[in-house]
């Protein structure tokens, strides 16, 4: 036995080992070459047999070629098993899969959204106009005294730094009606506007919110009465909260409206009765209403300030809070619920 036939073995078998596909045919080799009466081990035998001077380096080669053969094997195996796992696992793909939590349109924004095609439906645009404005859009062009209490520091944010030489100051626009200049300065009549936006007053609590939003409708054209305003009312209420549901308005005073109203709805609780079945009275409304928001005839001065012929032209507006609408509808009874982010609560609708 010389050391190039050694070589041939280790050669042999090694190559043997690469070619294997399975753990069984792994096991069949190592066998042949390690086992009891395996190539390697007759050889390891032979030893004692040989010349002195010449065992020290026969034994050491033949070990060398023992452990390469034995560590060729234990690479194989890794691999065998590796590749089982990745392609021969079972996998059911009739198994359905994990859902992922599947979120949905902030509450507010859905009822714009709502509020919206409610009103595109019958003729309306969404408008939108600036949420930093001047005075004389929510104010002064409005026929609103400059003792009037909104305009006080308490009601509103004035914008520090701003002011225009005509319109004056700047201010976070308190309420949507500034969106009615800005509309009359932008189309002449005919003009059925909706404008949709935030607002902002120093408010804050359970049925107040410092930044809220607001829906406006402005209608202008030639003979527009009060009887049109009612019948938009009865038209939208009806569309939002579902046929049952009547409108009534009462006198009211904004300076910007002549006849002025509020508007109720009746009660979604006890169904405008005011006494719940068990005959205790309802805690949700006043005798059976609710109220919505502020609406009225367009004064004659406001439609002068806009470009408009007030002996032309008449026309109507209301403007009512989103947030307040879908409380009314939902029976929740804090504003605040809806700025939360509070999954628990924005996870039932
Ligand atoms: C006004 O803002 C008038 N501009 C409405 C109007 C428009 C009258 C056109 C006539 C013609 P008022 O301040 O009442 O009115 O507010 C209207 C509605 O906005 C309220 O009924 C309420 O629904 C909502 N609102 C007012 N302040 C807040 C607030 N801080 N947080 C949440 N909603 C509010």
């Amino acid at each position: 036995m010389d050391s190039n036939q050694i070589q041939n073995i280790k050669n042999q078998a090694i190559s043997q080992i690469l070619d294997v596909k399975t753990e069984k045919e792994l096991e069949e080799l190592r066998v042949e070459y390690l086992g009891r009466k395996g190539q390697i081990t007759n050889l390891l035998k032979e030893i004692p047999k040989i010349k002195p001077e010449k065992r020290a380096k026969f034994g050491k080669l033949l070990n060398d070629v023992k452990k390469a053969v034995e560590e060729a094997i234990e690479n194989k195996k890794f691999e065998i098993r590796n590749s089982k796992s990745e392609t021969e696992e079972f996998f059911d793909v009739t198994i359905p899969g994990e859902k992922p939590p599947l979120g949905h349109l902030h509450l507010i924004t859905y009822t714009i959204r709502e509020i919206t095609k409610i009103f595109e439906k019958i003729g309306f645009t969404r408008v939108r106009y600036p949420e930093v404005e001047w005075d004389w859009y929510p104010f002064e062009g409005l026929n609103m005294p400059k003792n009037h209490p909104a305009r006080d520091e308490w009601e509103t944010f004035f914008v520090e730094g701003l002011k225009h030489p005509k319109c004056g100051v700047g201010v976070l626009t308190p309420h949507t009606s500034s969106g009615q200049l800005r509309e009359m300065e932008a189309h002449k009549p005919p003009i059925r506007m909706l404008n949709i936006a935030k607002c902002y007053r120093r408010q804050s609590d359970a049925s107040h919110a410092p930044m809220f939003y607001q829906f406006e409708g402005l209608v202008i054209d030639r003979g527009i009465n009060v009887c049109h305003l009612k019948g938009i009312l009865d038209y939208f209420v009806v569309q939002y909260f579902g046929p049952e549901r009547k409108t009534r308005i009462r006198p009211f005073h904004f300076q910007f409206t002549e006849p002025s109203f509020e508007v109720d709805v009746t009660c979604i609780v006890c169904g405008g009765k005011g006494k719940l079945p068990n005959g205790e009275r309802c805690k949700v409304c006043k005798e059976g209403w609710m109220e919505l928001g502020g609406a009225g005839m367009v004064h004659p001065v406001v439609l002068k300030n806009g470009g408009i012929d007030p002996k032309k032209y008449t026309g109507f507006a209301w403007g009512w809070g989103v947030e307040r609408l879908f409380m009314m509808k939902y029976g929740i009874d804090d504003i605040r619920l809806l700025f939360s982010g509070d999954l628990r609560f924005l996870e039932q609708f």
